[in-house]
């Protein structure tokens, strides 16, 4: 780019010229990012951010890793491009490497260029490979903003898009701290919520369902960890009624849980696995899906129904070859898991015994979220579910004051997620818990329990 535009004139091209998600437009109040680098990003006005967000979650590798950009660098110099219905050798290399990660018989991946993509893609499968139509999904959830997806998503996100998908049944999903089954240990929430499904089924009619798709570990709507035996319960119901499981690990796959796939951590294999985010660290965009064995031959003698011009993109490939290539030099898989384990996890649980408005410390690897609370004994959320404005002042001002001290967070209704890249160290984890420490006394404020 040969123009150099101040941090202002960026900011007002981009309001004036461009149109920004999920946002009313006249409100938007953008910084101009310009440069990034491991775990920190910085604005045109050349202050740092040390990013607890990962961006949106997906920056697992961390920013402007140079091997990803020279990969990136080579692979546009010899093909930016090609038809995708043409072999690559990065769309094989990364089909291969893509393999030898994936739990059990998961071999062959269909590409995208995001994650809605790829659950719309999921979807597709299960029901031609089922012949049967309707799709159980989670409430508290983010499939993504594509018409399927979004009928997919559990959460207020999808209410504009409504009525959408026909054949779309929600369900609640385990979250122990506010149990929809009144359960008071982990192990009851994981029971009745698996009772849950199964009745749905029953009344549904388990022969009218292709799929069940759920975020491994619950994303955006909480950081919620399936307890003991919910995952591998959904596998057997699915088992014993010839049902199709979907794990969206598009923001919980590729290291983020210290796994190279959440559902490593339980031992339990889906049919299909979907995926983008942390395949490349959004360098350039990609996602895909999983398919097991089963699902893959019903498309051995019939055409697969689905196509988009940029499947297999080479660039988006090459980019996340190196990516693998990168993650298993450097270990960046076990880092993360010793993160979660070692650092976040027993750092954060001190930081609830400093501030009362702390109700819950909840994750793995390097997935948590602090959840806010105006009472402990009541878990009266610190601000409504779904509230804007004033509503959500209280963290609006927990969100500036992380800012105006370095920290980027990543906020969500009456919880702050510690999202860091998977490649952050154990020093630069610290320096931004101990700006969260100073930050939750503005919550803290707020707090009327005893
Ligand atoms: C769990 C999950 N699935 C799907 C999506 C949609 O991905 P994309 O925005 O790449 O379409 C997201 C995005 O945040 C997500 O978190």
């Amino acid at each position: 780019m040969t123009e150099k535009l101040t941090s202002q004139e960026i900011v007002d091209m981009n309001k004036e010229y461009t149109f920004f998600s999920w946002s009313v437009q006249g409100q938007v109040n953008p910084i101009p990012v310009t440069k990034a680098e491991g775990v920190y990003f910085w604005d045109a006005d050349d202050k740092r951010y040390l990013d607890f967000s990962s961006q949106l979650m997906n920056a697992n590798i961390g920013h402007q890793h140079p091997k990803v950009i020279k990969a990136i660098q080579d692979q546009a110099a010899q093909l930016t491009f090609t038809h995708p219905g043409n072999a690559t050798e990065a769309r094989g290399l990364l089909g291969k490497k893509l393999a030898e990660v994936t739990p059990g018989d998961l071999k062959k991946t269909f590409f995208t260029l995001g994650g809605a993509e790829a659950n719309e893609n999921a979807i597709r499968m299960a029901r031609l490979h089922t012949g049967r139509n309707k799709v159980l999904a989670a409430y508290r959830s983010y499939h993504g903003a594509t018409a399927g997806a979004i009928a997919l998503t559990g959460d207020p996100r999808r209410w504009a898009s409504e009525p959408g998908l026909p054949g779309i049944i929600h369900y609640w999903g385990p979250y122990a701290y506010r149990s929809a089954f009144h359960a008071t240990t982990e192990q009851e929430e994981s029971d009745r919520a698996l009772s849950h499904l199964r009745d749905l089924l029953m009344v549904e009619g388990s022969h009218t369902v292709a799929a069940i798709i759920l975020e491994t570990v619950v994303g955006t709507n909480g950081i919620l960890v399936p307890p003991p035996g919910y995952l591998a319960g959904v596998r057997a119901l699915c088992d014993e009624f010839g049902i199709v499981m979907i794990a969206d690990e598009v923001m919980a796959g590729f290291g983020r849980c210290g796994e190279w796939f959440a559902v490593d951590h339980w031992g339990v294999t889906p049919d299909l696995i979907t995926f983008a985010k942390g395949v490349n660290s959004g360098y350039v965009p990609l996602g895909g899906v999983l398919i097991s064995d089963a699902i893959a031959a019903t498309f051995a003698d019939r055409a697969f129904p689905g196509g988009l011009t940029y499947s297999g993109h080479p660039l988006g490939c090459a980019a996340a070859v190196a990516s693998i290539n990168i993650f298993r030099e450097e270990g960046i898989v076990e880092h993360a898991r010793s993160l979660g384990t070692d650092v976040i996890g027993p750092e954060l649980r001190r930081l609830a015994e400093r501030h009362p408005c702390v109700g819950e410390v909840r994750g793995l690897g390097v997935f948590w979220a602090l959840e806010l609370v105006r009472d402990r004994a009541t878990r009266e959320p610190l601000v409504p579910f779904n509230s804007s404005g004033a509503q959500a002042k209280p963290m609006a001002e927990l969100g500036a004051a992380c800012k105006d001290r370095g920290l980027w967070p990543f906020i969500h209704f009456n919880r702050t997620h510690v999202v860091p890249p998977c490649t952050t160290s154990v020093e630069e984890v610290r320096e931004g818990i101990a700006i969260l420490d100073e930050a939750l006394k503005v919550t803290d404020s707020y707090y009327v329990g005893t």
